[in-house]
């Protein structure tokens, strides 16, 4: 019997209601494979333990992040930028993955969308380096090639792992040419070394209209951040919704799977929020422990539900609440 050490982040908002059904789910999906535990450790992090303590980020959540076989994170508020930033950098995840797949059952706007986003997740305007003065501020983009090729690599070993057809880079280099043919040339450098995956590139302005009229035209999309993290959400649009968008922060030892959404103070306490996208998440993150059967088991498990369409959250047109959606899945498991 294999142990894995997850460290579990809450966080503020629906973020413990995510989470509890979440671990409801995968205790249920561990007790009937029988071959691995996840051994959940809770960590606090977030505005509210910001308010009672000062901190929003506290030294033992970081050490668990650093001792855990993975981590699963839901979502902090107003903090985020306290929390979840300096995690992704200070482990190096570099690659954040995001896909946005609609699974049959869902009244998306692109029923058929599977789209990959890779995000890179440790530079661009999120260095958070800049100045301040009287009625001016400046926040600095700051582009490597180290980061880009590293990004792109990903992109396109996990396209020929998935026989994926195209890698789009998205950019805004007729305008941000000094960090935008940066990562340019470290995409076409890599592009060049994978003859069978088409390579292409289109600007973020037009990349986010297409993705609206033609979605299906991408396959792969690699990005800088700031740009992978308004397209993630406009892309989690067309396949139904935040509540339905799963993303993992990976780095080359120390992983965090988080939902793409955020705290979403507009339904936290009513049990209505959608865990599917914390479940997702979850997925993914057995998927990198080398859970990869348990990792099926779960998506379609989660497929199931969504297919049958009677026990969904009020995003996706239902009357279920947070814990009865949870329990539909850990029924079909
Ligand atoms: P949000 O993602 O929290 O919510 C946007 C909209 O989507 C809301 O209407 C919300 O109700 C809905 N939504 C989100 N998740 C849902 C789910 N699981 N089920 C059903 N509906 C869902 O974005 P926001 O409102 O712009 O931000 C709220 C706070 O969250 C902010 O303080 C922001 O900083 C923070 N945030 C944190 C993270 C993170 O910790 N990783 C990510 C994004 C936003
Ligand atoms: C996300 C969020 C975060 C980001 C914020 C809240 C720091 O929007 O995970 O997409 O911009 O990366
Ligand atoms: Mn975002």
């Amino acid at each position: 019997m294999k142990h894995y050490k997850i460290a579990s982040i809450p966080g503020d908002g629906i973020g413990p209601e995510c989470m509890k059904a979440t671990q409801n789910v995968l205790n249920a999906l561990t007790k009937k494979i029988g071959t691995f535990t996840l051994d959940f450790k809770e960590y606090n992090a977030g505005d509210e333990y910001k308010a009672k303590t000062g901190v929003a980020l506290p030294p033992e959540t970081i050490q668990g992040v650093k001792e855990a076989d993975a981590t699963l994170f839901v979502a902090v508020g107003n903090t985020a930028k306290e929390v979840i930033l300096p995690l992704r950098q200070m482990y190096n995840c570099y690659a954040n993955l995001r896909p946005a797949k609609a699974y049959p059952g869902v009244k998306a706007f692109k029923p058929n969308l599977d789209l990959m986003i890779f995000r890179e997740n440790t530079e661009c305007l999120y260095k958070m380096v800049g100045y301040q003065g009287d009625g001016w501020g400046v926040n600095l983009r700051i582009i490597t090639k180290e980061a880009s090729e590293r990004i792109a690599r990903y992109a396109f070993e996990w396209g020929k792992k998935n026989k994926r057809k195209k890698v789009t880079a998205v950019h805004k280099a007729n305008v941000l040419d000094l960090t935008d043919n940066v990562f340019l040339e470290a995409t076409r450098k890599i592009a060049s070394e994978y003859p069978e995956i088409k390579y292409d590139e289109a600007i973020v302005d037009a990349c986010a209209m297409k993705l609206i009229l033609s979605p299906e035209s991408f396959d792969i999309i690699v990005t800088t951040n700031m740009f992978g993290d308004i397209l993630s959400d406009e892309a989690a649009g067309l396949v139904g919704g935040l509540g339905m968008a799963p993303s993992g922060n990976i780095g080359d030892k120390i992983s965090i799977f988080e939902p793409v959404h955020g705290s979403a103070p507009d339904i936290t306490g009513k049990n209505i929020a959608n865990p599917t996208a914390t479940i997702l998440s979850a997925a993914m993150m057995l998927d990198w422990l080398g859970e990869k059967e348990a990792a099926k088991k779960l998506e379609n498990a989660v497929m199931e539900v969504l297919k049958e369409g009677k026990v969904v959250t009020p995003d996706l047109g239902g009357k279920a609440s947070t814990d009865q959606m949870a329990q539909a899945v850990i029924n079909t498991i």
